[in-house]
C-alpha cells in the first residue's frame, strides 16, 4: 500500500489516541532527546512528526529558548499536533513536507529528530541526503527505529490475528515498521548518504497491560487503520471479541509486553 495513503487514512486514529499515548511515548522520547542533546538557542527539526512525538517534548524542554519545527507528509497529522498545542506556551511550528524534498534552507538546523518515520520512506537515501543538507556542519540527527517484530510482541500478536482472519494486508502494513530492525542497515545507509559518524544503542522497555481492559486498541487502530476501515461494523466487533479472547487466554492477569527499538545518532563532523 502507498505510504501517503496509509498515513492519510490513519490520521484520525493518531489524533484520537495522541493524548492517551503521551506517557508511553515519553518513555521513548526521553532517551531520544537526551541522545540528540539540543541546547538552548538551537534550531530543531522533527521529521515525520505525526501528531507531535517527539516535537512536543522537545519544545517543552527548550521552553522557547530555541526553535522547534514539526514536519510531516500528512497535513491531518499536523492538525492533530496543533490541537495538542493549544495550551502550550511555546508550540512547535508545523510544516507539511515530504522528508525527501524539504522546503528548508541548507544548513538551517542544529538537530534533526525522527521517531519511527524513516522506515516508511521507500527511498531512504533521498531522505537521509535531505537530512544532511538541512543540518549545519557539526549538527546531528537522532532517529528511533523499531527492533525485530518478534521482540515487539503486541504488534506481532495483533498482526498474526489480522493476517489469519483478514489476509495479507496486515503483514504488508507491519513489514515497514521493522525495516531497520538490524541496526547495521541504517548505519550503512547513513554512511552512504554522507554522514561521517554514526552510533546506535538498543532500548528495551515494556508496555504494561491490564488484561481486563482493551489496552491493545491504540496499537490496533494506529498501526492497522486502512485494514480496519475495510471491515463492516459486525466484522470489527467480532475482531475486538477475538482479540480480547486471545489475550484473556494468557495466564497472567497483569502482563507486560516487550518493546524493543534502537536509537541512532548520525553526525556530520566539521
Ligand atoms: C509511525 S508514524 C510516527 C509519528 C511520530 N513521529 C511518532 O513517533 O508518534 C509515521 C509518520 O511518518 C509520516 N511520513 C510517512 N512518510 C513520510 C514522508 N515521506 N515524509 C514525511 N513524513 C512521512 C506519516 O505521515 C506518519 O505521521
Amino acid at each position: 500500500m502507498d505510504e501517503a495513503r496509509r498515513w492519510a487514512e490513519s490520521a484520525n486514529a493518531w489524533q484520537n489516541w495522541a493524548e492517551g499515548m503521551a506517557n508511553p511515548a515519553d518513555r521513548i522520547n526521553a532517551p531520544l532527546l537526551d541522545l540528540a542533546g539540543a541546547k538552548a538557542g538551537q534550531a530543531v527539526l522533527d521529521l515525520a512528526a505525526g501528531v507531535g512525538e517527539p516535537s512536543l517534548s522537545q519544545a517543552h524542554r527548550l521552553r522557547g529558548r530555541g526553535m522547534v519545527v514539526a514536519s510531516d507528509l500528512i497535513p491531518a497529522m499536523l492538525t492533530g499536533l496543533a490541537r495538542r498545542c493549544m495550551a502550550q506556551p511555546h508550540p512547535p511550528l508545523p510544516v507539511a513536507a515530504d522528508m525527501r524534498a524539504l522546503p528548508f534552507a541548507t544548513a538551517g538546523f542544529d538537530i534533526i529528530l525522527c521517531r519511527f518515520g524513516l522506515m516508511f520512506v521507500p527511498d531512504t537515501g533521498a531522505a537521509l541526503t535531505e537530512m544532511r543538507r538541512v543540518l549545519r556542519p557539526g549538527g546531528a540527527a537522532a532517529l528511533a527505529v523499531w527492533g525485530p517484530r518478534t521482540q515487539n510482541t503486541l504488534f506481532d500478536r495483533l498482526g498474526r490475528r489480522l493476517a489469519t482472519d483478514h489476509g495479507p494486508l496486515a503483514d504488508r502494513l507491519l513489514a515497514p515498521l521493522f525495516r531497520f530492525a538490524d541496526p547495521a542497515e541504517l548505519v550503512h545507509a547513513a554512511y552512504k548518504a554522507g554522514f561521517t559518524a554514526v552510533r546506535h544503542q538498543p532500548l528495551c522497555t515494556t508496555v504494561p497491560a491490564r488484561l481486563d481492559q482493551p489496552f491493545w486498541r491504540p496499537t490496533l487502530e494506529m498501526a492497522f487503520s486502512p485494514l480496519l476501515a475495510m471491515l463492516s461494523r459486525d466484522e470489527l466487533a467480532g475482531l475486538h471479541d477475538q482479540i480480547s479472547a486471545d489475550f484473556a487466554a494468557d495466564a497472567d492477569e497483569q502482563r507486560r509486553f516487550p518493546v524493543t527499538l534502537s536509537v541512532h545518532l548520525l553526525r556530520m563532523e566539521t
